[in-house]
């Protein structure tokens, strides 16, 4: 099923194309490498994608349905439910406990106290962090900033989870633990993932590699298929 159809998406910040007639499908369960140098258009790329802005032109389909003409409100309640978004700097609230952070996406979607209070605790448990729901961001180390604001992307269970360098700011072996747990709910879960990385191995192991220059998409390649040829 494709679960993501782009067509020629363009998007312009007064006079600057940020990005320029891009054209992309997504397969559900796809884990999918975003790639290109600084400034070719990835992050607006990904708001686009993850509803967080709208497009200057061209069509968006998610799971069939167009999205790319609702109005903010609409916006924001698709991306709710249908998308787990993790940004670079993890955007965590700062005066939210670990818990209370994750519990916001549950709140926005009218879930009462007890259920989502108990939804946190499993998912922060899941990612190891029971002993530190009750701390604030700044109490926490990057990497367990970093679970915290997964689990929050997860809260809802979407289909489609989003991170612009999720690993960005954390070092390798945060980096990779943090990666493995997109592998996981990847092949466990059926989650379609596309993920924003510098990092080379990364960015081999997605099942595909889509790169960005200038606001175009120059290559798409399987990597399945550039393992093979090597
Ligand atoms: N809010 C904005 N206002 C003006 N220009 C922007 C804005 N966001 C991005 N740009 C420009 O759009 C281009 C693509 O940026 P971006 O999508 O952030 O690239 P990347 O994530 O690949 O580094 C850059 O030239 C950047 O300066
Ligand atoms: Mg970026």
């Amino acid at each position: 099923m494709t679960l993501i159809a782009v067509d020629r998406l363009s998007k312009h910040y007064s006079g600057v194309a940020a990005l320029q007639g891009v054209s992309l499908q997504v397969a559900a369960g796809e884990f999918l490498a975003l790639v290109g140098p600084s400034g070719s258009g990835k992050s607006t790329l990904m708001n686009l994608l993850g509803l967080l802005d709208a497009p200057t032109s061209g069509t968006y389909l998610l799971a069939g349905e167009d999205v790319s003409r609702l109005s903010p409100a609409r916006r924001a309640a698709v991306r709710n439910r249908r998308i787990g978004f993790v940004f670079q700097g993890f955007h965590l609230l700062p005066r939210l406990t670990a818990r209370q952070n994750v519990e916001l996406p549950l709140i926005y979607a009218g879930i009462g106290f007890r259920a989502r209070s108990q939804r946190a605790d499993q998912l922060l448990e899941r990612f190891g962090l029971r002993d530190r729901a009750s701390h604030l961001p700044a109490e926490l180390s990057g990497g367990q900033q970093q679970r915290v604001a997964i689990a929050r992307a997860l809260a809802l269970e979407p289909p489609l989870i989003l991170a612009d360098e999720p690993t960005g700011n954390l070092d390798s072996a945060t980096g990779a633990g943090v990666l493995a747990e997109f592998r996981r709910l990847h092949r466990d879960h059926g989650l379609t993932v596309i993920l924003v990385t510098h990092d080379r191995d990364i960015a081999a192991g997605a099942d595909r590699r889509v790169t960005l220059s200038d606001g175009r998409i120059v290559a798409d390649e399987s990597t399945v298929e550039l393992r093979r040829a090597a």
